[in-house]
């Protein structure tokens, strides 16, 4: 259908978040700091929704999205995208690693045979840390369990030539598979262990439970885990076919969540991926990137689970110039939730949404989250965190950075994300640096930041993100209002 000049050519300007204040609510005893609830809808699952337990999403980008942000995101209670940029190896074992790195029960450890020697015990306590090790009859984490063997077993050195049954302890302490993770910490300390094998009833091992894993579980009252109480994690997908293979290994590896990473996401190419991964799994599927009404529209429509909102605004994006297209993050969100909210009206379904890019200051996350999106994704706020992927470097000037570099960079080449190729290839985004400030569980770092967002919904009358999109009220500053709300007319010190 063809527009006229009026209909395509919009003379209202489109608006950034920080162009909008929140005004306040009443607050209520329902609604101060310590009621608020940042959990929060990811994506529609099954019937319902898969939800984080804060709002806050690490960006599909190399530089950002690795095994430790995903685990200390975790648990924190957010999740990490894990980029498709990368092989596809590399990114299941990152997820196999987070997945395995938890707490709770742990399917698949390392086992070794009666048969294993000493020295084979003794390096892998060097190269995992793990101090204890189920023994099988062949050795493999799913065999019949005959015995454990510990640090404490056997003589480092006068032992080596040794095989494990001369050492192991064959007087088991074991639970039945199927319990849950109290009734074993119960266990644990009845027997006195801080190790308890799972087996089913012909002895074969099916899970061990660690102590110090449950012990580390009451540091991370949000955790964000499974069923089987293992992290939960994300990855992203390009829409080309020839990332098919890296659907299938991603499906298996039990990843919670496939993001399609597009810079452009108002696509054919989307629902073929869609249709493709329908073939294989219900699994989650999130769509984007999109910034128009109609661009949300084709994704809910396709059935897409949650739906990825901005273009040309990363922190390090160069879109907008080499190409003029993006849009203001505030405007494409508003004209977004509209037409989530009409599409929810017309069929019952309401499409999570995720704002993504631009967003690091956390004046912007709670703008973004009063306008409608469920969660926000981040590059730039989460690569300034040690745990990010990226390598960290002292500059002259700046001391400690961590290097930040776009998907679309000439060091990223996300061929994929981009619809480029080797032989020719064009720039999107740039390379930098950004300080480093230190660990996420700092107190100062993610608590605090999550502490802001609260303290602004609680100012806004609001007690959950739902009450949020129905309640707050927002309103867009002038230049000399948003003057007035920065520092202003004293020397700071
Ligand atoms: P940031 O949080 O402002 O750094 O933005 C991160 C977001 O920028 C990502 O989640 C992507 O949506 C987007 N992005 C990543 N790489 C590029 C690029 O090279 N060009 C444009 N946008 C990018």
């Amino acid at each position: 259908m063809e527009h006229t000049t009026d209909e395509r050519i919009i003379l209202n300007p489109a608006y950034s978040l920080r162009e909008f204040r929140i005004l306040t609510g009443k607050t209520t005893l329902n609604n101060t700091i310590s009621e608020i609830e940042l959990k929060t809808k990811l994506c529609r699952k099954g019937d319902g929704f898969f939800c984080l337990n804060m709002p806050l999403i690490s960006a599909a980008m190399q530089a950002v999205s690795g095994k430790e942000m995903a685990i200390s995101l975790a648990q924190c209670g957010g999740i990490s995208v894990i980029p498709c940029s990368i092989p596809v190896d590399e990114q299941v074992k990152i997820i196999k690693d987070v997945k395995r790195h938890k707490a709770g029960f742990q399917e698949e450890v390392v086992c070794f045979s009666p048969e294993s020697k000493i020295s084979d015990v003794i390096d892998t306590i060097h190269n995992t840390g793990y101090s204890i090790y189920p023994v099988t009859d062949n050795g493999m984490c799913n065999g019949k369990l005959i015995g454990i063997i510990t640090d404490k077993d056997f003589h480092p050195v006068n032992h080596k030539d040794n095989t494990v049954s001369d050492h192991m302890i064959k007087d088991l302490d074991v639970a039945e598979e199927g319990i849950t993770l109290d009734e074993a910490n119960e266990k644990m300390i009845k027997f006195r262990r801080g190790f308890l094998p799972l087996v089913d009833k012909d002895f074969n091992l099916k899970a061990v439970v660690f102590r110090k894993d449950i012990d580390k579980k009451l540091n991370f009252p949000n955790e964000l885990v499974d069923e089987k109480n293992r992290y939960c994690i994300a990855a992203a997908v390009s829409t080309q076919p020839r990332d098919y293979p890296r659907i299938d290994a991603l499906i298996k590896a039990r990843t919670e969540v496939i993001f399609i990473d597009a810079s452009d996401g108002y696509s054919d190419f989307q629902i073929s991926t869609l249709d493709y991964i329908r073939t294989k799994s219900d699994i989650p599927v999130v769509g984007g990137n999109v910034i128009t009404a109609e661009g949300f529209m084709h994704l809910a429509k396709a059935g897409f689970d949650a739906v990825k909102v901005g273009m040309g605004i990363g922190s390090g994006c160069t879109t907008q110039e080499t190409k003029g297209t993006g849009r203001g993050q505030a405007t494409a969100l508003m004209d977004i939730v509209k037409a989530r909210n009409e599409f929810q009206k017309q069929t019952g379904n309401y499409i999570p949404i995720i704002a993504d890019g631009g967003i690091s200051n956390t004046s912007h996350m709670a703008v973004a989250l009063a306008i409608g999106a469920d969660t926000i994704m981040m590059g730039r706020y989460f690569v300034q965190y040690r745990e990010s992927a990226a390598p960290l470097h002292r500059h002259p000037k700046h001391g400690f950075v961590k290097e930040y570099w776009m998907e679309a960079s000439k060091r990223a080449r996300n061929y994929g994300r981009y619809d480029s190729s080797k032989d020719i290839f064009f720039e999107e985004g740039t390379e930098g640096y950004v300080p480093c400030v230190g660990t996420i569980h700092e107190s100062k770092n993610i608590p605090e930041t999550l502490l802001k967002i609260k303290s602004s919904m609680s100012s806004a009358g609001c007690r959950t993100v739902d009450e949020m999109h129905k309640n707050c009220k927002l309103e867009l500053q002038s230049v000399y209002s948003l003057a007035d709300g920065a520092v202003h007319d004293i020397i700071v010190k």
